[in-house]
């Protein structure tokens, strides 16, 4: 990517991320799964592009994640990655590929090697600190998803909310700090109250990244079929379609990155008290 004086712009890293949140900047987070899309996220602007296993339902019509494979991931990673040169790259562990910590290892390092990967996300809490912490010694650097775990759902019964009562919003809070001294580099919260992401991005020092969570964290991510209003189906309260009002994709991508930015979005209709 290139900027106004056609000079190429630095790659983003987890180091630009730490002093946009000490500088109380937002930064912006979206999903893409191949190689034109990783271009278009790229020119507008978005920080972190995440090839997330909601891959899954979006590309594969599944009704869940627990399907998607290491294949499926290191396929869709290297396709995003061909793509774009200033965002990070970050992608989603798929189901049971870190059960142990020498699954996790082989994997995470597959998808780095073959899909290019700056980063893998994973989903779990504190079950999941001896894989952040080996992965991390490894010189893998780690989102941890907690709050609502989509790989989880058929063992949580369904989507819904997570951390609304008080014991559960206080193992939250202990949680993403012992994700953090296990060196997970970005806390990623899916559908929490916004008040309890408030508590945790102020608690923490890593970058918080939100979907679902308020508008308090450091940045927001959403899955690019919602925002484009391509979804089947009822798309989350937490999402907003960007098509709206604009005359392009790229258009509609780059007032995502706006609005993230400004803090526009999310907006009370998009927050889970
Ligand atoms: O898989 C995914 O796209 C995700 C985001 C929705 C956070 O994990």
């Amino acid at each position: 990517m290139y900027s106004e004086n056609n000079k190429p712009q630095a790659r983003v890293t987890i180091n630009t991320l730490s002093k946009m949140k000490q500088a109380g900047e937002k930064f912006s987070c979206l999903t893409a799964y191949d190689a034109s899309f990783g271009h278009v996220l790229d020119q507008a602007g978005i920080d972190v592009i995440l090839v997330g296993d909601s891959l899954g339902m979006v590309i594969q019509g599944h009704e869940t994640t627990v399907p998607v494979s290491m294949d499926d991931m290191s396929y869709h990673a290297a396709c995003v990655a061909n793509g774009m040169s200033r965002a990070m790259l970050m992608v989603d562990m798929p189901f049971m590929s870190y059960a142990t910590v020498d699954n996790a290892l082989v994997n995470a390092a597959r998808l780095m090697q073959e899909g290019g990967a700056h980063m893998v996300k994973l989903e779990g809490g504190r079950s999941q600190l001896p894989i952040v912490e080996a992965l991390s010694k490894n010189g893998i650097p780690v989102c941890a998803h907690i709050g609502l775990q989509p790989q989880s759902v058929h063992k949580l019964g369904g989507y819904r909310v997570q951390g609304r009562e008080k014991s559960a919003a206080d193992a939250m809070l202990i949680e993403a700090e012992e994700l953090q001294q296990a060196g997970a580099d970005i806390i990623l919260l899916e559908c929490v109250p916004a008040s309890l992401a408030d508590e945790i991005t102020k608690n923490v020092d890593v970058p918080v990244i939100g979907i679902g969570a308020g508008a308090g964290t450091d940045s927001q991510v959403l899955v690019l079929q919602d925002i484009l209003g391509i979804t089947a189906g009822k798309t989350p309260k937490f999402s907003k379609n960007f098509m709206q009002g604009a005359n392009s994709i790229l258009e509609a991508i780059e007032h995502y990155d706006a609005a993230v930015k400004d803090g526009s979005f999310p907006s009370a209709e998009h927050i889970f008290s």
